[in-house]
């Protein structure tokens, strides 16, 4: 079973006689555990010696009528899944550990990239995300950190923020684990019903679909109309379309996806689309060759 840490200077204590040998790890997770974090474990342990995995329900990231009451917090058995998985230390702090003064004066902000896509309707939540992972990686000061490709924006503001504070940490993207109808794996999905649940794998079909047509086409105007057409489909499955859009890698705007095609670059198809009280996010990379 790995130990559990509910103190920084305890968790420090353990780690300081350790790092002078040992490759650190660590995955920053909110808990209620599921395959898709098992599998940024499992990546982990192939990277380090030793695996600290962080279960720390938020509230920074989260918004004004968010989900933060009642987000699931099932500690005993993420502590067993992980067992499983061979993780060594859990840091389960509390919210005052974490944050002497709430909300903190000090600020983490990246930018433009945390005012779109998902910053255009979660106003703060990057700013939230940046400041706990900066205080996750100043507690942990891990060798390599892993993220989910999931959250593809929230694994390109981390790469950043690494460059831009100069972290000496290397950070690692995972990628999706998916149900075995396509669905991405998230805590929230259990915020569908069942009826929804059967629905849910539509919006990765969907991308699925756009991804085979961008790959056969090659001009802007086409990218716009194949764009509007999925998000007609989408919403006529009953989603309501939080945003789709068609990116390059970096997440800047595609403006000609004739010149990504012969350079031979990628796209990135990202979504965030309600299904009754879930709200699902999911991406698909786009290789041209
Ligand atoms: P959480 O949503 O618990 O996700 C923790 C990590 O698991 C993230 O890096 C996320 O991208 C990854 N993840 C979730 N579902 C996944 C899936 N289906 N496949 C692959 N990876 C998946 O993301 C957060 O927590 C928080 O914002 C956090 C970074 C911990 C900061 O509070």
């Amino acid at each position: 079973m790995p130990t559990i840490y509910h103190h920084i200077a305890a968790l420090q204590d353990t780690l300081k006689p350790l790092r002078s040998e040992q490759r650190i790890a660590l995955v920053p997770t909110m808990g209620n555990l599921h395959d898709g974090h098992l599998e940024l474990v499992k990546m982990a342990k192939q990277q380090a010696d030793i695996v600290v995995v962080s279960i720390f329900v938020n509230p920074t990231q989260f918004g004004e009528g968010e989900d933060f009451d009642s987000y699931p917090r099932t500690l005993d058995e993420d502590v067993a899944k992980l067992a499983t998985v061979g993780a060594d230390y859990v840091f389960a702090p509390s919210i005052d550990e974490m944050y002497p003064v709430l909300p903190p004066p000090t600020s983490v902000l990246a930018g433009a990239i945390t005012t779109q896509l998902c910053g255009q309707s979660r106003p703060g939540h990057f700013d939230g995300v940046g400041i706990v992972v900066s205080k996750l990686f100043n507690i942990v000061q891990p060798d390599v950190a892993i993220f989910g490709q999931k959250d593809y924006q929230q694994l390109a503001i981390i790469k950043q923020l690494v460059r831009d504070l100069s972290y000496p940490i290397e950070i690692v993207g995972a990628p999706i684990v998916r149900a075995a109808d396509g669905l991405a794996l998230s805590s929230r999905n259990q915020y569908l019903s069942a009826a929804e649940r059967q629905m849910a794998p539509i919006l990765h079909q969907e991308l699925q679909r756009l991804a085979q047509q961008l790959m056969a086409g090659n001009d802007q105007h086409e990218l716009k109309s194949l764009l509007a057409e999925t998000q007609t489909r989408i919403t006529d499955a009953g989603f309501t379309i939080d945003y789709l859009d068609v990116r390059t890698e970096q997440l800047d705007a595609v403006d000609n996806v004739k010149s990504l095609k012969e350079n031979n670059q990628k796209l990135m198809i990202l979504v965030a689309a309600w299904l009754g009280r879930a709200r699902l996010l999911d991406n698909e990379i786009v290789t041209f060759n």
